[in-house]
């Protein structure tokens, strides 16, 4: 574990070369330039960064913390059948809860297992960041944890990284994040009939220019050109190499936690837990690119 001191803020590793935690920040304030310099740097090298105790911060203030890292992207599609968004003032901030206001859910992802993906990248142009603030975290279970794709793809045996040079995978634009069918979407029985974005195996970070494994999310990914059989075993293979337990990171959830995640190079899954209890997040993204 280090810790680097600068002036003010501090930046503290928090597991095996992902995650690492900001103190000495209050995000209700305006962040000034150098530390906002800063933070891009430390998130940069640790991929997904934790400021704690941010509790009282405002949607406005949420939001405004949120542009140091981009353009606001929109948010996904709302989780209830109104069709209107979370907040009418907000439409780039959305929940993921699984509070439920008159018969209808007030967010996204419920209280399920989310299994790993990495944000939106069914689309073409794919969400650079993801923030959640936690208002509200359930006594237990409700973790996300991080993995480094950075680091799947550095280690990938050498005749694997030959395979896939040049190699594209469709993203399944069919389900959310927690596995469900989104609504007007048929069952994809034949992964080779996916309809999603078509994105590189291997992408390159724009800003670190480094490689990582682009995966998104494994249910009815296909790589086309491949034989379906072919396309299984391989992506098989990558998944398995690419979230073993050592290269992931865990975030349990404490309220004011404020956490940043890069899409472009990790993946993230987040636990089940107990329907009976509450889970409130106010998430917002970051517009990204086309990968590459
Ligand atoms: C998300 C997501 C996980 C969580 O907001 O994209 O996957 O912990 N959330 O709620
Ligand atoms: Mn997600």
């Amino acid at each position: 574990m280090t810790t680097i001191a600068n002036e003010s803020i501090t930046v503290t590793a928090l597991g095996n070369g992902i995650g690492a935690q900001i103190d000495g920040i209050h995000l209700r304030e305006p962040v000034p330039p150098e530390a906002g310099m800063q933070i891009m740097a430390a998130w940069m090298q640790h991929k997904v960064l934790r400021f704690r105790g941010q509790q009282g911060m405002s949607t406005q203030q949420l939001v405004n913390f949120s542009k140091l890292f981009g353009e606001l992207d929109r948010a996904p599609t709302p989780a209830n059948k109104t069709g209107k968004p979370y907040l009418a003032e907000f439409p780039q901030v959305t929940a993921i809860s699984n509070i439920v206001v008159d018969g209808q859910p007030i967010g996204g992802l419920g209280s399920y297992e989310a299994e790993w993906h990495t944000d939106m990248s069914y689309n073409e142009m794919t969400p650079s960041a993801s923030i959640l603030y936690a208002i509200e975290v359930p006594p237990s279970g409700g973790d996300t944890w991080f993995c480094d794709m950075y680091a799947a793809y550095d280690k990938l045996p050498a005749d694997l990284k030959t395979r896939i040079a040049g190699l594209t995978c469709v993203h399944d634009a069919s389900r959310n994040s927690a596995g469900m069918l989104r609504k007007g979407w048929k069952e994809v029985t034949d992964p080779r009939e996916t309809i999603g974005a078509h994105h590189p195996l291997v992408r390159t970070h724009p800003l670190t220019r480094r490689k990582a494994l682009f995966l998104g999310r494994r249910l009815n990914a296909y790589i086309p050109g491949l034989t379906l059989d072919d396309s299984e075993a391989l992506l098989d293979a990558l998944w398995q190499h690419a979230v073993r337990p050592e290269a992931t990171w865990v975030q349990q959830w404490k309220v004011g936690d404020v956490l940043i995640w890069d899409n472009r190079c990790t993946l993230h899954r987040r636990d089940a837990f107990d329907a009976s209890t509450r889970r409130l997040m106010h998430r917002t993204q970051i517009a990204g690119d086309r990968p590459y």
